[in-house]
């Protein structure tokens, strides 16, 4: 946890922009509860809300705050520990002295929320909430409001006021991230150097994944480890590595913190990229490394993504795979069928960050509408970039089958497209490359102390 004053400084902030955009009456935020996994005493891995953390940093299941617009009024609602709990769970610290450790001034029952909001409703006070992203937050706050559509009360000058302040990341959070890449990178070189012919894919999975226990948090999301890197988020681990493979690892600490890393690197199991894969991974490298030269202030990730897509397509042309006029290519959307994803998503307290709040909002300025074209469409992160601004940088290049074989069923870029010699890659795989990137005043830089190894020469190098 931060200091105290961090805590009181966003909710400031926070309520701050909500008089600035004309609101008034309060502000509602419900941590998350314990969910159970099979049974009560049985439940999934203990994860607050990450803006509830964000705005009240306590770590801990069944508490709620509101937050007084008008009055500046802050009251934290959860239990003291009694005997019965004390027997399973220890001594705990009081929620007065949690309060205090967060800045908040009055304490109530978590049983009080129910009269607290039905007070406000009753003398015609608007309550503010964020979309919930699990299902007991909906469920609270359908019975603390006595309404039955949450999503459409949600409150989004509230949801925009918290994406302004989670958007941009502050000193003490880049350095958090800095430390949960650093924690990715020692996981990455685990599981790179667990690569060997004859071993199943798990056992290098759990390596990577005990480290992320001992050192961190945990996973920033389920590891990607395969050699069917073509599935994008493929999270199946039973088969054996084969040599001559391509292995796809795209995988994350979430730090003790709370703050997350995601990394990408593809792999020759055997250790040397064969003439085929060198090429096709040359490319995505050169996209990972172009995306990195052109993210700078000023420029939208958009345009970053789309500069990537005609790099793709520019050096695909020079193997033959595609054909024609580049920016037409573009225009057509033909990168899509190569990286049906986009360039990258933005980073923090999630490894998407804030994606609960809705995509859109969070990554997408108010002029900037999302595009209806593969690959463009998937497109998490669009924004005209900032300082602060904390992105993934993930190109990638996949071959397909069924895609391929559905876009020539169609006629889909037959303009572009040599049908005839991409047949010859339908068993390739696919090769993603992705770093996490702070945007700096003057441009960028690559969060972590030390970046993974990723040119192809660096790559068979480190591999030896
Ligand atoms: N690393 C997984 C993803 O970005 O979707
Ligand atoms: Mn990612």
């Amino acid at each position: 946890m931060f200091a105290k004053e961090v805590y009181m400084r966003r909710r400031a902030a926070l309520l701050g922009k909500m008089r600035e955009a004309g609101q008034s009456g309060l502000v509602l935020f419900v941590g998350n509860a314990d969910a159970p996994a099979q049974y009560k005493d049985n439940c999934y891995k203990w994860r607050q809300d990450s803006s509830w953390l964000y705005f009240m940093g306590l770590d801990e299941p069944l508490m709620a705050a509101i937050l007084d617009i008008d009055s500046g009024a802050e009251t934290l609602f959860a239990d003291d520990v009694e005997i019965d709990d004390i027997i399973w769970m220890g001594p705990q610290p009081s929620v007065r002295s949690k309060a205090d450790a967060v800045g908040i001034a009055h304490t109530a029952p978590y049983a009080a929320l129910g009269q607290a909001v039905s007070l406000a409703q009753k003398s015609g006070r608007s309550i503010h909430f964020l979309p919930p992203s699990r299902y007991f937050n909906t469920l609270k706050l359908m019975e603390l409001l006595g309404v039955k559509d949450v999503k459409s009360n949600v409150s989004e000058s509230l949801t925009k006021a918290v994406i302004s302040l989670r958007l941009i990341k502050e000193d003490i959070e880049i350095e958090a991230l800095d430390r949960a890449c650093d924690l990715g990178f020692e996981m990455h070189s685990i599981g790179r150097d667990a690569i060997v012919p004859g071993i199943v894919e798990q056992e290098i999975v759990g390596k990577m994944e005990g480290m992320a226990l001992a050192k961190g948090w945990g996973v920033s999301f389920p590891t990607i480890l395969t050699q069917h890197g073509e599935t994008l988020h493929n999270h199946g681990h039973a088969a054996i590595v084969e040599a001559g493979k391509l292995m796809v690892i795209d995988a994350g600490v979430e730090s003790n913190e709370h703050y997350a890393s995601d990394f990408t690197r593809t792999y020759p199991t055997s250790g040397k990229f064969t003439q085929k894969q060198r090429e096709i991974y040359q490319i995505v490298y050169e996209c990972n490394e172009l995306a990195f030269q052109l993210a700078k202030p000023g420029i939208t990730y958009r345009e970053v993504h789309l500069a990537t897509a005609r790099k793709m397509l520019e050096c695909l042309s020079g193997l033959g795979l595609v054909k024609g006029n580049l920016d037409e290519m573009v225009a057509a959307g033909i990168a899509g069928l190569f990286q049906p994803h986009g360039l990258g998503h933005n980073m923090g307290l999630d490894v998407h960050d804030m994606e609960d709040l809705g995509e859109n909002l969070v990554g997408y300025d108010p002029d900037q509408t999302r595009a209806r074209q593969l690959g463009l469409r998937s497109l998490r992160m669009a924004r005209r970039l900032q300082p602060g601004h904390v992105i993934t940088d993930e190109p990638g290049i996949y071959f397909i089958p069924a895609l391929i074989e559905k876009f020539k069923r169609e006629g889909l870029g037959h303009d572009f497209v040599n049908y005839a010699k991409l047949e010859a890659y339908y068993d390739f795989g696919g090769i993603r490359l992705e770093d996490d990137v702070l945007i700096t005043e003057g441009g960028a830089r690559r969060l972590g102390s030390r970046r993974l190894p990723i040119s192809p020469d660096d790559v068979e190098a480190v591999m030896k």
